[in-house]
């Protein structure tokens, strides 16, 4: 079959590997019809290469059909569904309290890390991933969610991720209707983010650079700002100069605005693997300019949710002001099957609440996977959210 593979920094392929075989009595094969890339994924393009090794199958937002079911997979062969970025056992301690990302099945203790993911380095089980054209799913008695047969993938797909993400985002920011939200970057994560808490009733500020990210969170009742170095107090204007009462961080550790941090990335992302983990996990090279505006704007006593990743060991935070603006903080990977219920009732109705059919800018064979990349990470030619099919 074709896979997108990571070759090194900046630097991924499409290649004939061996199609995926079911190896336990839970797991299913799909054929995948969509699979999108991810901010996620830009980090394993950039600064997660050590962790990486050449000919990884990288993507994690799948849907398709099943093609192969073992016998306690609980799925028919044809069945359609999503599958999510987080793979869970759906009945150990941790899954019993919903916080399927930390599943005790699948948890990669020798690296300390939380649940397996799809496609996302040794650091996540280096289990292959989805920009694929099948896809082995494991314990997927519990993962996949069976969707219908009426509308077009894109109006399901983002149940991998991006929506169950965001949702996660603007419920951890614990905003009540009638207050106000911030969401930090606009890209995919930060346009959904924003769009639920507008949703749930909240008055909603987005930032991001990019213009066209911008208009796109306009289009759908968002204000929308610029960012630069007055942004904050922007934002403080018209939140009665308090700040507002949560802030979403969609942005992690590749923000702008952290030159120093910028060049502790590079060099990471080109040194031999042993030392660029060495420096990735006790030097402190997280870029954390979003991170620290978030500090910045939030009311005092309110909640920060950081949905952008975050990597590293060593980067100093102000405590000082944490602690004396009495900040919460809320954070981590998504426990995708936690949100479903909440979101596909939103994602089949006809009227797209969310304005899913608003998302995707690109969908893309998945020989252009190079360029796509490319394109993603440089934002070019109004590049949002790319889509790649497998089966072109
Ligand atoms: N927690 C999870 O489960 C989970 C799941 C998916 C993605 N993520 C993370 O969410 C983040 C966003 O993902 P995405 O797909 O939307 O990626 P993206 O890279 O398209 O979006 C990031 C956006 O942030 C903007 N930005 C950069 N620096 C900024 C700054 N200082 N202030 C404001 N905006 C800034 C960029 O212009 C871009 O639009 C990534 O870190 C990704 O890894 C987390
Ligand atoms: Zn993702
Ligand atoms: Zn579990």
């Amino acid at each position: 079959m074709k896979a997108v593979t990571w070759q090194g920094r900046r630097n991924v392929s499409v290649d004939n590997v061996p199609d995926p075989i079911l190896q336990e009595d839970n797991d299913a094969i799909i054929e995948v019809t969509s699979t999108a890339i991810c901010g996620s994924d830009l980090h394993l393009y950039e600064v997660l290469g050590p962790y990486m090794d050449a000919g990884d199958i990288i993507g994690h937002e799948p849907m398709g059909r099943v093609v192969e079911a073992g016998p306690t997979s609980g799925l028919a062969v044809g069945d359609r569904v999503v599958v999510p970025f987080t793979i869970a056992c759906g009945s150990c301690w941790m899954c019993d309290r919903r916080l399927y990302s930390q599943c005790e099945i699948t948890q990669v203790r020798e690296q300390g890390s939380g649940a397996r993911l799809f496609g996302y380095s040794r650091l996540y089980g280096s289990v292959p991933g989805a920009q694929a054209q099948y896809l082995r799913v494991p314990h997927a008695d519990f993962g996949p969610v069976k969707v219908g047969e009426e509308l077009p993938d894109h109006r399901y797909l983002f149940l991998s991720d991006v929506l169950p993400t965001a949702w996660q985002a603007v419920r951890y920011a614990d905003v009540q209707p009638g207050e106000t939200l911030a969401v930090f970057g606009l890209g995919p994560i930060g346009q959904m983010a924003a769009r639920i808490g507008l949703h749930l009733g909240a008055r909603v500020f987005g930032i991001d650079p990019i213009p066209e990210r911008r208009e796109m969170a306009s289009r759908h009742g968002v204000e929308v700002f610029d960012h630069h170095k007055d942004t904050n107090d922007e934002i403080r204007d018209v939140t009665e100069g308090r700040g507002p009462d949560g802030v979403v961080d969609a942005v992690g550790m590749e923000a702008h605005g952290s030159p120093i941090a910028k060049a502790a990335h590079t060099a990471v992302g080109m040194l031999p693997d042993p030392l660029g983990r060495t420096l990735m996990e006790h030097a402190g090279i997280d870029r954390l300019a979003a991170l620290h505006s978030s500090i910045d704007l939030v009311r005092r006593g309110g909640t920060i949710s950081l949905s952008g990743v975050y990597g590293g060991q060593a980067s100093p935070l102000p405590m000082l002001t944490l602690f004396d603006k009495q900040v919460q903080l809320r954070m981590g990977q998504a426990n995708v099957k936690a949100w479903i219920d909440d979101l596909l009732p939103l994602v089949e109705d006809p009227s797209d609440p969310l304005g899913v059919d608003d998302l995707v800018t690109h969908r893309l064979p998945i020989d252009t996977a190079p360029e796509a990349y490319k394109m993603f990470q440089e934002k070019t030619d109004g590049c949002i959210k790319v889509v790649l099919d497998p089966q072109a």
